[in-house]
């Protein structure tokens, strides 16, 4: 019998602990609890009628090849339909250039699979999105972190920091639009200046865009992507997913990037997943090709952007300036940042909240190392209105007792 179950595990798993968000969810149980934790978009925003016709002309048409295996890299008239909805986005490729995943996720997998061995450096923002952290902590990179500013990554510090370095770190990884779980932006200057850093020190850029469609308020900007494209780089790799612009239970996402990069990619996929499975890659390709994509996002953007505006209007309300509480005030995206008094760790503050009845996620979950503790994540997207501003309420209530 085996009994020291730890000493045949990998040295590279062994204390390997996976996704430290996921740990808070046990106590969300209580349904009086409002939860602002998850990053879960609303089922109100779910196609179901055309989620239903799709899926019912798939099973009626071609059952036996939906269900069978299918190609690694994906699906030719899906990956097909992923270059023409990102031509919109003044990205150009071919399909050699875009290998389909099963979600964000496994695109974050594949990309520290590919390019991390342990003790490899790479460098992001703190905070940064707590899955990417724990996707690379996989290879047992050494993180770097830089603390992120109001309008993006602080490319000085960047820059300053890699100038110190006698080896050069694999990549750097970046949300640009909407940052989980800041909902910040990146502004145009910051993105050249990424690109600059990334000429100049040979370094790729993995940019993640999850949210970049879901934007309420101001112009959108360029991807570092298309950025790099016209300027004749190869250096940016686009991690997409539908997750959040349609529904995340389909798992489907999509990286993008030069040819031999996506064909090591779906290398990888071959030995970790094989396929994506065809009925979700046939959906998605319905979702892009059938559903009327721009009235969606229109939609989209109409219900979540009033959902911010509640959230907002009721901060102010029940957070005067004398709280010493601040938070920012994203243009998109499902997530906010709120940052409280020092001397508060929110991860006490998250046992305190629950007895008033109220959720979020702590904000140490989004660093690579030394995290900050006065900070939590808020979601917007999937309490309804009206419990968002009784959430507000719960929590001012709960850190005023804190003061
Ligand atoms: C920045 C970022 N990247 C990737 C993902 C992963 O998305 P998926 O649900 O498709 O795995 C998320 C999900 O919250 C995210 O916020």
């Amino acid at each position: 019998m085996i009994k020291d179950w730890k000493s045949k595990y990998s040295d590279i798993m062994k204390d390997f602990e996976g996704y430290s968000i996921g740990k808070i969810f046990k106590y969300l149980n209580n349904p009086e609890i409002i939860s602002l934790a998850g990053g879960l978009p609303s089922p109100d925003m779910f196609l179901k009628s055309g989620m239903r016709e799709a899926s019912q002309k798939l099973l009626a048409d071609n059952l036996e090849k939906v269900f069978q295996y299918s190609s690694v890299p994906g699906e030719v008239d899906f990956i097909q339909a992923i270059i023409e909805f990102l031509k919109r986005d003044g990205i150009y490729l071919d399909p050699e250039n875009v290998v389909v995943t099963s979600s964000g996720q496994h695109g974050l997998d594949l990309t520290g699979r590919l390019f991390l061995d342990p003790g490899d450096l790479i460098m992001l923002d703190r905070p940064t999105f707590a899955g990417a952290i724990v996707a690379f902590q996989m290879q047992n990179p050494q993180i770097i972190g830089i603390d992120i500013e109001a309008d993006g990554p602080n490319v000085d510090e960047y820059r300053n920091r890699l100038q110190k370095m006698d080896t050069m770190p694999k990549f750097i990884y970046v949300v640009p639009d909407f940052q989980n779980p800041t909902g910040i932006t990146t502004s145009l200057k910051k993105r050249e200046a990424l690109l600059d850093i990334s000429y100049e020190f040979d370094i790729l850029i993995v940019e993640d865009s999850p949210y970049r469609d879901l934007r309420y308020s101001g112009e959108a900007i360029p991807s570092i992507f298309s950025l790099d494209q016209k300027r004749k780089g190869t250096n940016v790799i686009g991690l997409y997913t539908f997750s959040k612009i349609f529904c995340p239970g389909i798992r489907v996402g999509f990286n993008i990037g030069p040819k031999a990069v996506i064909e090591k990619m779906s290398n990888i996929k071959g030995g970790n997943l094989l396929n994506t499975p065809k009925y979700n890659q046939d959906i998605c390709k319905a979702f892009l090709t059938e559903m009327d994509y721009d009235a969606h996002m229109n939609k989209c953007k109409d219900y979540y952007s009033e959902k911010l505006d509640v959230f907002l209007k009721t901060m102010k309300e029940y957070f005067p300036p004398e709280m010493g509480v601040t938070w920012t005030k994203p243009e998109g995206g499902l997530f906010l940042w709120v940052t409280v008094p020092e001397h508060i760790d929110t991860n006490d503050l998250f046992m305190e909240a629950i007895k008033f009845k109220v959720a979020f996620v702590p904000g140490d979950a989004f660093y690579g190392e030394n995290p900050a503790k006065n900070h939590m994540r808020i979601n917007f997207s999937f309490a309804t209105k009206e419990q968002l501003a009784e959430a507000v309420k719960r929590l001012s209530d709960c850190v005023k007792a804190q003061l």
